[in-house]
């Protein structure tokens, strides 16, 4: 058997996490033969919502799970943490616009990259799902300088599932017989759902849908599906958001099935003329443990301008936030 990984959550009695715990533990994200530590973290006020969740989990007697130790603090919750999943955010209701919540998550997520960079392990892997996502793996990167940035990433896979599910229901496909999706940018309505890469079973995508369809109808219902599903149930998407997250850990650590694109939120290197440091979605393909950007791709205008529209709505968040942002050090990149 081989040693535990010990694996941080925070916003760990909430819904996502709710969802996202019992597949952990059954071994859905890190493989079948890997056990878990789980180092749950939860405000003072919802630690015995928390200790309830944690009562289940013991009570499923998964033979993965070591060992669960419960936080309600940042500092501890993340002592030696491999792995770190950022959840807790102070959440969007109806009507509420994402940029509206960029200062409260910015003060959470400097704690939490300060707590990242004094007390996880030195290689941790961190995935923010916490919204504003790219924008909060940013903050917490800065604020983490003895981390990588690239130690840094944020959730966009749900997105990807969003397009592939959309689409795989309007040709009759099956979801694992279509590739090449890639969502560009940031988990916001700005995002682009791209399918000009995308293929059914080796047959591009876009030979087999209308033109109108995928820019008048696809896109727009990617981009707002999250707004739609709080509207439709008062609460954000839960479920989908969990199972993104074990897509996006698991392909992260165990390697994407061969010559597969997912998209992850990461930091941008300057690839596709995106500008470099800020935190957006590209196609990437993992092994090893770390993702590497698809390179070469063929971007037509359509495209570039949708690329750009995602970027700009990400450099103004950056520049809200610019003030609470410590200076770039040269060790940070
Ligand atoms: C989602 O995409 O479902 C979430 O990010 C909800 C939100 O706040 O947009």
């Amino acid at each position: 058997m081989r040693r535990p990984v010990r694996i941080a959550i925070t916003g760990a009695a909430g819904a996502i996490s709710n969802s996202l715990l019992f597949q952990l533990a059954d071994g859905s994200m890190m493989g079948d033969d890997q056990p878990v530590i789980l180092q749950l973290i939860e405000m003072p006020e919802r630690m015995e919502a928390l200790r309830g969740l944690a009562m289940e989990l013991e009570d499923c007697a998964f033979p993965l799970l070591h060992t669960i130790t419960l936080h309600d603090n940042v500092e501890e919750g993340f002592n030696n943490a491999h792995y770190a999943i950022l959840i807790g955010a102070r959440p969007r209701g109806p009507g509420m616009e994402r940029r509206d919540l960029l200062e409260v998550n910015a003060e959470i997520f400097t704690r939490q990259g300060k707590a990242l960079n004094d007390h996880a392990n030195r290689d941790v892997k961190v995935l923010v799902v916490g919204n504003p996502a790219n924008t909060n793996a940013l903050i917490a990167s800065r604020n983490a300088p003895r981390l990588s940035p690239s130690q840094f990433t944020a959730l966009t896979r749900l997105d990807h599932n969003r397009a592939k599910g959309i689409l795989a229901n309007h040709t009759g496909a099956n979801p694992q017989d279509i590739d090449g999706i890639i969502v560009w940018g940031n988990h916001s309505t700005t995002q682009f759902p791209d399918l000009h890469h995308a293929r059914v079973l080796g047959e591009p995508v876009l030979n087999q849908i209308d033109d109108g369809w995928y820019k008048n109808e696809f896109i727009p219902r990617v981009q707002t599906r999250g707004g739609q599903i709080i509207q439709a149930r008062g609460v954000s998407s839960a479920a989908s958001a969990a199972q993104a997250v074990i897509h996006h850990m698991r392909d992260w650590v165990l390697g994407t099935p061969s010559g597969q694109v997912v998209s992850m939120g990461i930091v941008s290197d300057g690839s596709y003329g995106i500008t470099k440091g800020i935190f957006y979605s590209f196609p990437v393909r993992c092994n090893y443990g770390r993702y590497q950007i698809v390179r070469g791709l063929q971007l037509n205008d359509f495209s570039l301008q949708m690329m750009k529209t995602t970027e700009t709505e990400l450099l103004e968040e950056k520049a809200a936030v610019e003030h609470l942002l410590p200076a770039e050090t040269a060790a940070s990149h």
